[in-house]
């Protein structure tokens, strides 16, 4: 890392301004957003967006999101563009919402692993949109981290494993929302929700008549099976430490469930809702929150903290797949690599 600049109190102008400008000569940086912390390179430039790759240990077919900050950039990238695409990126931009689209030509193939289509979200945190102003070009940003591991929503759970491997570092204190972007493609009128976030399933029904949450998003994926977005293929978010994934709609039955589980371990340590944290008396817990918001908020830091612990299992509290209760549940079973229990 050659520059950290501090703008968890003020936003300095320069500090950006020179970040973008790092931009523009194929440089790497760390910064915010309203979901999670991004890994910024040019997105028109090949060689620039190979660093990424190299820094985040990432398959060359996963392809990444091009972040912009006004609809003129749009245009440089993507084409035949619907009446229902536009009407959603009017309606969720800027914020965390991703469309994939038709891409020009001009688009380097390494953004989209080959792929025809491109990924595209108008940022509304405001460092993130003036870095693309000053880059003066989409910037393409994959969530901050290692491949694998849980996404980055604050500087300090990623300055260790990323700070020698990025140009700028731009700390812009926690992320609000904490969980990645919706992404959605749209196939013939019907909105394919490819991956889950803030903006949920009954929010894009207002502007579309079809939506449809692909498969994917709560069940297990068998080799080779075919996928809309190649993300979904990935192991990811996994603590070292085996966890386990457990939800009740009545919370005396989930503690009671989770309560009796736990003593088969030596060691366990119990994700627990804040309500929840003086039920368990024998093991180790953390609080992940208590509002679906709080918890959204928190899951990737909790991840993150879990092998701390050194804990033979970890058992969390899972949440109603409901608004963004689908968002955390999708990545919690990932976490969990999809062991889960339902009573
Ligand atoms: O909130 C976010 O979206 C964050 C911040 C930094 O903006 N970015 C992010 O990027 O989560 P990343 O690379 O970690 O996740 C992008 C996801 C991947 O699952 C990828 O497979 C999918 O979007 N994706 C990107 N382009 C695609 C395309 N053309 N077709 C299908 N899926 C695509
Ligand atoms: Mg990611």
């Amino acid at each position: 890392m050659k520059q950290y600049f501090d703008l968890k109190e003020n936003i300095e102008e320069k500090n950006i301004e020179e970040a973008g400008k790092g931009i523009q000569k194929g440089e790497l940086v760390l910064f915010p957003t309203e979901t999670v912390y991004g890994i910024g390179a040019n997105g028109l430039e090949k060689q620039a967006v190979k660093r990424i790759f190299v820094a985040k240990g990432r398959k060359q077919d996963n392809p990444l999101i091009l972040h912009i900050a006004d609809m003129e950039m749009l245009e440089q990238i993507a084409q035949n563009i619907t009446t229902l695409e536009y009407k959603l990126m009017e309606a969720f931009w800027p914020g965390p919402f991703t469309i994939i689209l038709e891409r020009k030509p001009n688009v380097p193939d390494i953004v989209t692993g080959g792929l025809n289509t491109v990924g595209i979200r108008m940022p509304s945190n405001l460092v993130a949109q003036k870095l693309i102003s000053y880059a003066k070009v989409p910037i393409a940003a994959p969530s901050a981290n290692i491949s694998g591991r849980p996404s980055g929503t604050n500087i300090q759970d990623i300055f260790e494993e990323l700070s020698d491997k990025v140009d700028y570092i731009i700390d812009g204190g926690q992320c609000e929302i904490g969980l990645e972007s919706t992404v959605v493609r749209v196939i013939k009128e019907e909105v394919h929700i490819l991956r889950p976030g803030k903006i949920t399933k009954e929010q894009i029904q207002k502007i579309a008549e079809k939506v449809v949450i692909d498969n994917h998003i709560l069940g297990d994926l068998k080799p080779n099976e075919p996928v809309l977005s190649p993300g979904m293929k990935y192991k990811h978010y996994a603590p070292k430490a085996k966890c386990m994934l457990i939800y009740s709609k009545e919370n005396n039955k989930l503690v009671e469930e989770i309560k009796e589980r736990a003593k088969e371990y030596e060691n366990p340590l119990i994700v627990c809702h804040h309500h929840n944290i003086n039920q368990y008396e024998n093991a180790k817990v953390m609080d992940i929150g208590e509002t679906l918001e709080e918890i959204s908020k928190n899951t990737f830091k909790v991840l993150r903290k879990v092998d701390s612990y050194h804990p033979d299992i970890v058992m969390i509290e899972g949440v109603e797949k409901e608004g963004i209760g689908l968002a955390v549940m999708n990545r919690l079973l990932r976490a969990c690599e999809h062991h889960y229990i339902e009573i």
